[in-house]
């Protein structure tokens, strides 16, 4: 294939030099002129494993070239990789300076080419940039119509300095957003041997997950640094403990606990929270993202909070009340956090949660409801169908299959659903729909 390869830093100087080393034809851009005098020399212009001898034998392979001329590299390939920086500004906002001028230029230069073009950007980018302003740009500034007469991508890119070259060879996976067939068939003729899982998706997602994941992982590095803080104070072994963490493939590294929903809540998390918190503060150990936890589940509730209330309706329906379906226990349920609320608001309350009745009728939890609750136990119903009749709208917080396939039968389409759960079903409920966040 012919490739060209916009921003010569890390990511583009990395993958340059695979992809002729895959047997392609390259040509390499840059502003940088003293970048492109060492490369055309076979030196690398990274500090990376590898690429010194890559570089040169890449250039010495006759497959690359490199030019400061946008045009003269769009009219040589079939496909350019944007690989710009797009470093912070001052006030923390993306500097999309460089993405914005090469994006110029491919625009001019596509103007006399009459082959379609793909242009995959693979630089960073806040979501909502390549559909909100790159795309228009470039149908701008060539005058021809994307999804014709050139193409545009989103695939971010996961290689990670110091193993740029082993991380290209067999990255995480391939992610690429488009709205079109054509730069798939492209994309996965250049990407697809790769050892992993090809996902296509819309650009915007694309652009997201390259956020999302490189927050995970900040997220993850800070963890276990507050874990190790923490763990220093008490005289235990940081790295025993958070190898044992990881050793729950089931809880702990897994998808468990990463679908989005309503606030977490129930016996045991908010407790021990509050434990380690206390624990830490005993101990002068300051752990500001456990800390910063409680207060941002708090704000999940609020969020629920304020869509009821935005909503206008008054005669409230809640299915479920417990802290997860299945269960009857009410100890630090969010639903009931959110009940309180609302009732609060002088709002109209009714609650069906099937768990909850059950353990009432056999008397486990009903010393609980009646001490502890009772303002909320004598709003509880018995059926499904009294609480859906007396609603104008309807909190689904809990989704067993009986409830979720009742709700296609008895929802009214004057009624509002609010789903902090996401029902599986919930194309096949009649009434206004709305997720709690998506
Ligand atoms: N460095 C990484 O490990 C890594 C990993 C994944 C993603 N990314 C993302 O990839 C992008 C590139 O990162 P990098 O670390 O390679 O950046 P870098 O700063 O090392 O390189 C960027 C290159 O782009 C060149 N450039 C700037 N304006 C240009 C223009 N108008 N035309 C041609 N070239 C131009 C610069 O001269 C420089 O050589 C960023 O968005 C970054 O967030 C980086």
């Amino acid at each position: 294939m012919k490739i060209s390869v916009l921003g010569l830093g890390y990511v583009g100087a990395v993958s340059l030099a695979c992809l002729a080393r895959d047997r392609h034809q390259v040509i390499g851009v840059d502003i940088d002129s003293a970048k492109l005098a060492l490369l055309s020399e076979g030196k690398t212009p990274v500090v990376e494993a590898g690429m010194v001898e890559l570089m040169a034998e890449v250039m010495a392979s006759g497959r690359v070239t490199v030019t400061a001329e946008v045009q003269a590299a769009v009219h040589g390939s079939d496909i350019s990789l944007i690989c710009v920086g797009t470093p912070s500004a001052q006030n923390g906002s993306q500097d999309q300076s460089a993405v914005v001028r090469v994006t110029r230029e491919l625009g001019a230069a596509l103007r006399s080419k009459t082959a379609p073009h793909i242009i995959v950007f693979r630089s960073t980018l806040a979501p909502g940039t390549v559909d909100g302003m790159l795309r228009p740009l470039l149908e701008e500034t060539s005058g021809k119509r994307h999804g014709e007469d050139f193409y545009v991508c989103f695939q971010p890119e996961f290689l990670r300095e110091g193993s740029s070259i082993r991380d290209y060879d067999r990255p995480p996976f391939t992610v690429v957003g488009t709205a079109h067939e054509y730069p798939v068939t492209v994309l996965k003729a250049l990407f697809g041997h790769l050892p992993c899982e090809f996902h296509v998706t819309s650009i915007q997602a694309a652009e997201m997950v390259k956020y999302c994941c490189n927050n995970f992982h900040a997220l993850k590095i800070t963890f276990a640094n507050e874990t190790a803080r923490l763990c220093e104070a008490l005289g235990v072994d940081s790295f025993e403990v958070m190898d044992l963490l990881c050793r729950d493939t089931q809880l702990n590294i897994s998808p468990a606990y990463l679908r989005p929903g309503f606030a977490f809540g129930g016996s045991c998390l908010p407790k021990d929270l509050r434990a380690t918190m206390y624990l830490s503060r005993q101990h002068d150990v300051d752990l500001p993202m456990l800390g910063s936890i409680l207060a941002s589940n708090r704000q999940h509730l609020e969020h629920a909070i304020s869509k009821v209330l935005a909503s206008g309706r008054r005669r409230i329906g809640m299915i479920g009340l417990s802290f997860k379906t299945g269960t009857d226990d009410l100890r630090e349920s969010p639903l009931v956090l959110l009940a309180e609320h609302l009732i609060g608001k002088g709002l109209s309350l009714s609650i069906y949660d099937p768990g909850v009745t059950l353990s009432r009728l056999l008397g486990a939890n009903r010393r609980y409801i009646e001490q502890t609750i009772a303002h909320i136990g004598s709003l509880m119903r018995e059926r499904l169908e009294e609480v859906v009749e007396e609603s104008d709208l309807l909190i689904v917080a809990q989704g067993d299959p009986a409830t979720a396939s009742a709700l296609v039968q008895l929802a009214r389409k004057d009624q509002l659903l609010l789903d902090l759960t996401r029902l599986p079903n919930r194309a096949d409920i009649k009434c206004k729909y709305e997720g709690l966040c998506w």
